[in-house]
């Protein structure tokens, strides 16, 4: 077969869809992605799996099966070594109702990270970025890959780029946090770059 494949991404992060769309793009394959905004009675998706790669063949499941279309989703987060791969599938809600009232739940994640690694010397301070990709097709496929971006935790905020936990992560290589990256420059390395990269290849077969 060939010809142009129309997805769906689980999303309703507007900044996601060009991320995808330029990863199939540069990997030569013809698709138009649309997000969840073309789908407001999309069901909203609780992350109940303890892996990534659940969480995102929850929430591909469920937009495939609402839209009748090929859909693609996404759950990432932070394993910090020190923490036994913590916060990994909580990332998002590390910091709990606290953080939520303090009103940057992103922020206080980050601080309550930096605070729990506090007494955790340079040597010891590895951790993780992990992204899982799933391609769901209605009534066919399920596929599902990981990307990971191993690096370690610095000790104070660097850099206005990015997002989450970017400003304390350092990659391995390198002496720059993810947040004092150029978007492009940190797509080429991370976790969920590495993901959709692979996924890329899974889609090109729908063609
Ligand atoms: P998700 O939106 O459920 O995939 O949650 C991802 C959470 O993991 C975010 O809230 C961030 O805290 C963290 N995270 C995942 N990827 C990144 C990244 O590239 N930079 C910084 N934080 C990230």
């Amino acid at each position: 077969m060939s010809g142009r494949v129309k997805l769906v991404l689980a999303t309703r992060n507007a900044k996601k869809v060009p991320e995808m769309q330029a990863v199939l793009a540069a990997a030569g394959v013809e698709a138009d992605v649309v997000g969840l905004d073309a789908y407001p009675q999309a069901p909203e998706v609780a992350e109940t799996e303890p892996t990534f790669t659940g969480n995102a063949l929850l929430k591909a499941r469920a937009v495939a099966a609402h839209t009748g279309l090929p859909a693609v989703a996404d759950d990432s987060g932070l394993r910090v070594d020190a923490l036994n791969g913590m916060p990994g599938v909580l990332s998002a809600r590390w910091s709990g109702r606290f953080g939520d009232a303090t009103g940057d739940k992103d922020l206080a994640n980050l601080h309550l990270v930096l605070d729990q690694l506090a007494d955790t010397p340079d040597g010891r301070r590895g951790a993780e970025f992990v992204a899982a990709a799933a391609l769901v097709v209605p009534g066919g496929v399920e596929t599902a890959v990981e990307g990971v971006m191993r690096g370690r935790i610095i000790r104070e905020r660097r850099g206005g780029n990015g997002f989450g936990y970017d400003p304390v992560f350092v990659p391995e290589g390198e002496t720059r946090t993810t947040a004092e990256m150029e978007p492009e420059e940190k797509n080429a390395i991370s976790h969920r770059g590495k993901a959709f990269r692979a996924l890329a290849e899974e889609i090109r077969e729908l063609g």
